[in-house]
């Protein structure tokens, strides 16, 4: 079976990174990072519906038996209209607020995504739904996507930017942040330092993963006990059999398979974070 992640850049891996520890390894994936597009967060949603109707037909040409838009702006845009237009399995992701409103009591919950999801209906529809006692704060940080595709997931420059954002909030009130980009996840170091060690950093790559298996009948480790285990990054990599490409273009040069060779390195240290 062939499934197919994308997203505008490499925010996604971190949803593939997550399957590959959940779902059996003989599945076959083609990622597809829009980097000639990338960020996606701040672009009209127009153009994100443009771009994402090209991605899902290029991968139904290539075969996949369901997609997976491992972008959370992308989702809140365009995935109505392209489950629309076609009728294979279409996954999107959306801010895990739910669980962070539903495992707390009345401490705040802070949201951080793109300018784009924070201002789209749907996340606004959901926040009526769970977030009755207005408990959750909305943070766009367009900026983490950049450093992101730099591949600066640390440093003075990202320390400078989270602690400009965060320096409006009393950040002891907080007892959950959902991470509601998927470029996020590369950062939770940086997240835990500000917040201390007893928030809950919440994604949603694990429930997307969890919910693709239900949709497609697969098998998925339902624990850390039950995980496929490697014997490290370079074997899972290898073993999972991916195909890249970048905005239509395969990506086959050693330079650019190391690059997400490293991008795996850091998903798979900053996993349990
Ligand atoms: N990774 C994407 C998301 O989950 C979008 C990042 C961007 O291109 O702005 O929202």
């Amino acid at each position: 079976m062939k499934i197919g992640i994308f997203d505008s850049g490499i925010g996604g891996m971190s949803v593939l990174h997550e399957a590959y520890h959940l779902l059996p390894p003989d599945l076959e994936y083609i990622f597809y990072a829009d980097t000639e597009h990338v960020p996606y967060g701040l672009k009209t949603p127009q153009q994100i519906k443009e771009y994402v109707t090209e991605i899902t037909r290029f991968l139904i040409e290539k075969g996949v038996d369901a997609i997976v838009v491992a972008c959370n702006t992308a989702t809140s845009v365009a995935i109505e209209e392209i489950r629309e237009k076609y009728t294979l399995p279409i996954l999107g992701m959306e801010p895990a607020v739910k669980p962070a409103v539903e495992g707390t009591e009345n401490r705040r919950v802070m949201v951080i995504a793109t300018p784009v999801t924070i201002r789209e209906s749907k996340l606004q529809h959901l926040l009526q739904r769970v977030d009755g006692d207005h408990r959750v704060d909305l943070l766009p940080m367009p900026q983490l996507v950049t450093f992101a595709e730099r591949e600066e997931f640390e440093g003075p420059q990202v320390e400078d930017y989270l602690r400009s954002q965060f320096s409006e909030y009393d950040l002891s009130r907080y007892c959950a942040l959902v991470l509601g980009c998927t470029h996020f996840n590369y950062f939770k170091p940086s997240y835990r330092r500000y917040f201390g060690d007893q928030v809950m950093l919440i994604d949603g790559n694990a429930g997307t993963i969890r919910h693709l298996a239900e949709v497609m009948h697969l098998e998925i480790s339902d624990g850390v006990d039950t995980e496929i285990s490697f014997k490290d990054t370079q074997q899972m990599v290898e073993q999972c059999h991916t195909q890249y490409y970048m905005s239509g273009k395969k990506v086959s040069e050693e330079k650019m398979l190391k690059h997400f060779m490293r991008l795996h390195n850091r998903l798979e240290a900053v996993r349990g974070i």
